[in-house]
């Protein structure tokens, strides 16, 4: 990531570095982005080495400069430095490297190129949206699937090597319920049937409040269960039918959220897995018995050296904590994952964090390769009145229905703004913007704060949401149709400089895309990535109506054009990345 050509901001944090390095004692050159009216890039390190060091800010800065120059290929041409102020050094990118910059990344192929160095081949995991089997998707399944996949596309084009495994809840103790549910209303499984999946959850409901009621029932349940744990052949096909009828139902979900997904192993593929976990935790001295179960207690973490990580049941069976370890190893020794980002709610921290903490001591201790890794969770989407978002009678909104109403209400604004589209068009055009609405309302929202669900705001077309991205496009695309040019003409050649203002301005913000990706990544946090989106519209905007495109004089209308076209592909590059498919008309 020393191409100046890609991230120049990093390309100078490390010459910088190397030239603090000359300096006795510690001299922070780290690079952060200046004040607009000034520079593009600012180091502030000279400030605190000269108060350290007894010196003068801004002879250190000078000197900072001269030893910065002795390194880098920083012709005054394309960056020019000086000290500004008490002592900080400012770098301002010039018209020349702006314009170059431009010419470089003419499409979304170049920016790839370029951004795969941020994790150059780095192999990862990440587990989403593997919801539990047996029910239906609800709200509840959104955020998984919108900021797993944003996340997912993200890394995948900085050049991480992905897998993505769905590590579905397909195992457990609520099967005997499910399978003495089934057997005691004579209920014939068939994943051709539509409702399948909301019988299961019927029959799950009375299974249990039958359990529940009635002790006899309870221990009919659960001698299913046992009988699914020891293998018994019709309720191993019963429960495996349940699975492949949830599978079927999830597959249409993730196809209509456009997920890539690409293996799914669930909780059960783990079910022989386990015994080595136990096996090596007791070895090390990790697990303990514990009132019949096995545990680990954290002894140095303030409150996981009394909360007990409960991994092997009083009753013998694994959970899901045991799961969890045993999926670790194996992604580690299967798929050699060098990192796994976990995508779940909030509620799940106390879980990921002693799962993170064990896998931290069990492979120190057996000298196993760790792998780095992330919790990325998210907090509740609300409804107006503050409170998880649920239907009248209290249970949550499904997925599905959520979807279709977004949709319903996106056609509605569609044909009104185009009474005379065709009606297969509008059909497509309000399945993207629907869909894309819903999911940009989530993804642009901070993923650790709660967010009130609105769909008026997510369907405006103004502020921060995706019709205004959407929209935004494809007025760049209406703009090369109206003047009768390809967008893959060669029309930039003979580009003059940049020079005013809104040029200059838009130039820059397009440049911004690699430190973006930098934020963005750092926390995996794709509103970063949105509010840069709209930002950049915004600026485009501005532009757009200040500079006349379609000019005379066909040097200017050139840079124009180019300008044009790159704001579109970071655009559409950036919707990609957030699984929302750029439209061409609107
Ligand atoms: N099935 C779980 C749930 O619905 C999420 C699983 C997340 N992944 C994991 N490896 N624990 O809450």
């Amino acid at each position: 990531m020393q191409n100046i050509w890609f991230h120049p901001a990093r390309a100078i944090e490390k010459t910088a570095s190397e030239a603090a390095a000359c300096f006795e004692g510690s001299f922070d050159a780290s690079v952060r982005a200046a004040d607009p009216r000034f520079a593009d890039f600012q180091i502030n390190g000279a400030l605190p080495y000269a108060k350290q060091a007894k010196k003068n800010p801004r002879e250190v800065a000078n000197e900072l400069i001269g030893e910065f120059k002795k390194r880098g290929s920083f012709d005054e041409t394309l960056v020019e430095i000086s000290v500004a102020g008490p002592g900080f050094i400012n770098f301002k990118l010039t018209p020349k490297f702006l314009k170059k910059w431009l010419e470089l990344y003419k499409g979304q192929a170049a920016l790839k190129d370029a951004a795969k160095s941020f994790f150059s081949g780095r192999k990862a995991v990440i587990d989403f949206p593997s919801p539990n089997t047996a029910k239906q998707m609800h709200v509840g399944h959104l955020r998984p699937m919108v900021i797993g996949e944003a996340i997912q596309r993200l890394l995948r084009f900085c050049g991480a090597d992905m897998v993505c495994d769905n590590h579905i809840g397909d195992w457990g103790t609520n099967f005997g319920i499910l399978i003495y549910g089934i057997k005691s209303e004579n209920y014939i499984l068939d994943p051709k049937n539509e409702n399948a999946l909301e019988d299961l959850e019927r029959m799950y409901k009375s299974g249990s409040a039958k359990a529940k009621a009635d002790p006899a029932c309870a221990d009919a349940a659960r001698d299913e269960l046992v009988k699914l744990q020891n293998g018994d052949p019709e309720n191993t096909r019963l429960w495996q039918d349940i699975v492949n009828i949830s599978k079927i139902s999830f597959d249409r979900m993730y196809e209509r959220m456009s997920l890539t997904i690409d293996v799914t192993l669930g909780e059960s593929f783990y079910r022989d897995k386990v015994g080595r976990i136990y096996k090596e935790l007791e070895e090390i001295g990790l697990a303990q018995e514990d009132q019949g179960a096995l545990v680990v207690f954290l002894k140095d973490h303030p409150r996981f050296a009394i909360q007990p990580f409960i991994i092997r049941k009083k009753d013998g069976a694994s959970n899901y904590a045991s799961t969890d370890l045993a999926t670790v190893l194996y992604r580690v020794e299967h798929f050699g994952a060098e990192e796994i980002i976990y995508v779940t709610d909030g509620r799940q921290q106390d879980h990921f964090q002693q799962l993170f903490l064990t896998v931290e001591k069990w492979f120190g201790a057996k000298g196993y390769r760790k792998p780095f890794l992330r919790h990325v969770w998210f907090g509740t989407i609300l409804g107006e009145d503050g409170k998880a978002i649920k239907t009248k009678s209290g249970e949550p909104v499904k997925l599905k229905s959520l979807l279709d109403e977004a949709v319903a209400r996106a056609e509605k604004i569609v044909r009104a703004k185009s009474p005379d589209m065709p009606e297969e068009e509008i059909a497509k055009i309000a399945e993207t913007v629907g869909v894309a609405a819903l999911r940009y309302a989530d993804l642009s929202q901070n993923r650790s704060s709660d967010y009130v669900f609105s769909w008026d705001k997510m369907l405006a077309f103004d502020g921060n949401t995706a019709p205004y991205l959407l929209y935004a496009v494809a007025r760049i695309h209406s703009i090369f149709r109206k003047a009768g040019i390809a967008e893959d003409a060669d029309f930039e050649s003979g580009a003059e400089e940049l020079d005013t203002p809104q040029e200059i301005e838009l130039a820059r913000k397009l440049i911004a895309l690699p430190s973006v990706f930098d934020q963005t990544l750092a926390e995996l946090r794709p509103h970063l990535l949105c509010t840069y989106l709209y930002e950049l519209a915004g600026v485009f905007s501005t532009f757009y109506n200040a500079n006349k495109v379609m000019v005379e004089d066909k040097a200017v209308m050139a840079k124009r054009l180019m300008l044009c076209a790159r704001t579109m592909e970071i655009l559409e590059t950036g919707l990609r990345l957030l699984a929302i498919e750029p439209l061409q008309k609107m």
